[in-house]
């Protein structure tokens, strides 16, 4: 079953189009491959793609766990004391880091060139969805830990929602970040910003 009743995020709600080529002109003159070595990129830009990864590998971890649970190759507690620790780092970075973007990120990349707004138009409903998919993810992380410590047999089931939802976020997260870093990289190199 892809979608779950209650889930309110659905694989349908995942972007699979990538950005129109008219926001990718200037990463065709800034291609990834020349980001480290162009003078213009410093240390906040180096931090901003850190944490990047930092979710990437932490969306990617909380979805092999779960994993590793449903296949019996996970002990419950492990998996429980896990779920908790990685699973509120995960909603709680996130919910700031997107917080911090648009209030603040996004207005400074509008602002050094409107012709972009498109792209972060993009990238700010994304953080919408992602938003939801992280809702629905506390939801069903807190049941699955909760039936567990009762020694509740519904606990599978719960952590199988919870592992269908965890895939659709770090499917929208793979997109995403992947998206935002070829559009700001470029302008913050090009416009010299945040160094
Ligand atoms: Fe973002
Ligand atoms: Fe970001």
């Amino acid at each position: 079953m892809d979608d779950l009743a209650g889930a309110r995020l659905k694989s349908s709600d995942i972007r699979t189009d990538g950005m129109p080529p008219e926001m990718q002109t200037l990463l065709a003159r800034y291609p990834r491959d020349s980001w480290e070595s162009h003078a213009g990129f410093k240390e906040l830009t180096r931090q901003w793609l850190g944490a990047h990864e930092m979710f990437r590998r932490l969306s990617a971890t909380v979805r092999k766990d779960t994993e590793l649970f449903l296949d019996g190759k996970k002990d419950s507690q492990e998996f429980a004391s896990n779920l908790s620790y990685r699973g509120g780092a995960l909603v709680n970075n996130l919910h700031g880091h997107h917080g911090w973007e648009d209030r603040s990120y996004f207005p400074e990349l509008l602002a050094a060139d409107s012709s972009f707004k498109v792209g972060l138009d993009i990238l700010e409903k994304d953080h919408v969805v992602l938003h939801r998919g992280l809702d629905d993810f506390t939801q069903a992380a807190n049941q699955t830990i909760r039936l567990m410590q009762s020694n509740n047999q519904r606990s599978m089931d719960e952590a199988g929602k919870l592992h269908t939802v965890t895939t659709h976020i770090e499917s929208l997260l793979v997109r995403h970040l992947s998206d935002e870093e070829e559009l700001a990289v470029p302008i913050i190199l090009h416009y010299r910003l945040r160094g």
